[in-house]
């Protein structure tokens, strides 16, 4: 089992989840979230890039969603996950891949991918 940690703009939120849903996940953990990446939260045609102005770190909204699958859909939701999600502007956003080693569901007591 894995854990993606999917780090997107809100707006991709509905996409994304329709996404999780197509490939059957069991469930999904959702946060709202401030973030920046390489360019520490400076949008493509900002005022400051336009300056050229080094800037002190902006964060910006983001949604962070966490969901542990089964490793054989991996590849395929990371793959239906970019195609929705890429727009080919910065800010995109990430996914970070986590090996995940057990998981058991409270109220039967299942393990492993029987949990999920
Ligand atoms: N190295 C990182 N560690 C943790 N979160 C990150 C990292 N890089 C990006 N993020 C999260 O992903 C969001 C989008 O990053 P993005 O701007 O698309 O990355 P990059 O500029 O590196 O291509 C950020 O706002 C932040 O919440
Ligand atoms: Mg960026």
């Amino acid at each position: 089992m894995k854990e993606l940690i999917i780090i997107i703009r809100p707006e991709k939120l509905e996409d994304v989840k329709a996404v999780l849903d197509e490939v059957h996940c069991g469930g999904m953990t959702l946060s709202t979230a401030m973030g920046c990446g390489t360019q520490k939260g400076s949008t493509e045609g900002s005022v400051n890039e336009l300056k050229g102005l080094k800037t002190t770190i902006n964060l910006l909204p983001k949604v962070k969603v966490e969901v542990v699958v089964e490793d054989k859909i991996v590849e395929d939701v990371i793959m239906k996950i970019r195609d929705v999600c890429a727009t080919d502007h910065v800010g995109d956003g990430k996914i970070f891949i986590r090996e995940v080693e057990d998981a058991i569901r409270i109220r039967t007591g299942e393990r492993g991918v029987k949990a999920l």
